[in-house]
């Protein structure tokens, strides 16, 4: 990994080692990918305005979410299928997240089950913070039992992805052919405990049925902070306040849903202002430097989570890769903390952005 300084170095040695379907799977987005590529590009329109002489010394980057502690205000993102990327897998991610002391959101379409990833990240920390990502499913009686399952592994919050009432439209994976994972890997997470069907492994339900009925039945059956990701609408978010949900990620998806949706950031402030401090805001998509972090905390995230950096990171190197990937983002984050005239991520203020016309 000599030579690699930069989040966006990973990508081309992760292409390059990947089987050419499995990147563009990693890679890809919504139709013509309008949206992929709004979320890094509306951060390089927001220009930062820094202070000086304030004398705020090294950065510390420790903070909490929901409560809970993280080394810095940037956690990994769920993303599907990691053994596409590393045969370690999900386990190397887990390794890596609790080495770093920052948040895992374990994906529900994981390829190492949920036990699994909670043991290895216990392996390298006495009490590593892991949150498990949910696609509610219609059968409440299924979603229950994942949900127990992830209680007992000891995670310590649900997100609840909201932006999927069916799969975005992939035209790279339509033209690759590329619809199933290969023999011998699965979701790990949808396997049917039940006597009567033993080791089936269930297809996940995205529906458009789903509504906040669903959030409200999940909310009765968990004591678990639940957090709704892929909010960009402020209506929605108010609402979700309402509803009892403990926290909100603003998020598109990575662009992997609605094509054109606006950049991730680009919703940021009025979500940050719908909900006036009720609910903590985090937002992911299109993260790939410090100065984006420090850009997403001005307009009122508490935290930030990566998708592709983490998958490129593993690809490269394994448990080391994520290790390196997200040691480049603190580095990063802490320095321009620091050349804002900020000692901690929650001295970072919304007057420390513009926005503005391309770079
Ligand atoms: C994702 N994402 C995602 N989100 C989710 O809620 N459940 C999932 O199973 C997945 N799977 C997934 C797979 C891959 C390959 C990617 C790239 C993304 C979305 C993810 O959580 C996050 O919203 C984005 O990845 C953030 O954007 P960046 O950091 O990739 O730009």
């Amino acid at each position: 990994m000599d030579g690699l300084l930069t989040v966006a170095d990973f990508e081309a040695p992760a292409a390059e080692a990947l089987d050419p379907v499995h990147y563009d799977y990693f890679a890809g987005g919504a139709r013509d990918e309008i949206t992929v590529r709004a979320n890094t590009s509306a951060f390089a329109r927001i220009r930062l305005r820094p202070r000086v002489l304030r004398g705020r010394g090294t950065p510390r980057l420790a903070t909490t979410v929901l409560g809970q502690p993280a080394s810095m205000p940037v956690l990994l993102a769920p993303t599907a299928f990691h053994r596409l990327a590393h045969p370690e897998a999900e386990r190397a991610t887990a390794r890596a997240a609790a080495r770093a002391g920052t948040v895992l959101v374990a994906a529900m379409l994981s390829t190492v089950a949920i036990e699994d990833i909670a043991a290895e990240a216990r392996k390298v920390a006495a009490d590593p913070v892991l949150w498990f990502q949910l696609y509610l499913q219609r059968d409440m009686g299924f979603t229950e039992a994942v949900v127990r399952r992830a209680e007992a592994a000891g995670v310590r919050a649900l997100v609840v992805t909201a932006d999927s009432p069916a799969l975005g439209h992939h035209e790279r994976n339509d033209r690759n052919g590329f619809h199933d994972l290969p023999p011998g890997m699965r979701c790990e997470n949808l396997r049917e405990l039940r006597a009567d069907e033993p080791g089936h492994v269930r297809q996940v339900d995205l529906s458009p049925d789903l509504s906040w009925a669903h959030v409200a039945r999940l909310r009765a059956l968990t004591d678990l902070p639940i957090l709704l990701k892929g909010v960009l609408h402020p209506e929605d978010a108010r609402i979700a306040a309402d509803e009892g949900v403990d926290g909100i990620v603003v998020s598109n998806h990575g662009g992997r849903q609605l094509d054109t949706a606006l950049a991730s950031v680009e919703a940021l402030p009025a979500v940050v202002d719908a909900v006036a401090g009720r609910l903590p805001v985090l937002l992911d998509g299109g993260i790939r430097r410090g100065t984006d972090v420090v850009k997403a905390l001005a307009y009122g995230a508490c935290a930030v989570a990566v998708g592709r950096p983490v998958v490129w990171g593993l690809t490269v190197g394994g448990e080391d890769g994520v290790t390196r990937v997200l040691d480049i983002l603190r580095d990063e984050t802490a320095h321009t903390l620091m050349l804002c005239g900020c000692g901690t991520p929650a001295e970072v203020s919304r007057d420390l952005v513009l926005a503005g016309p391309p770079c």
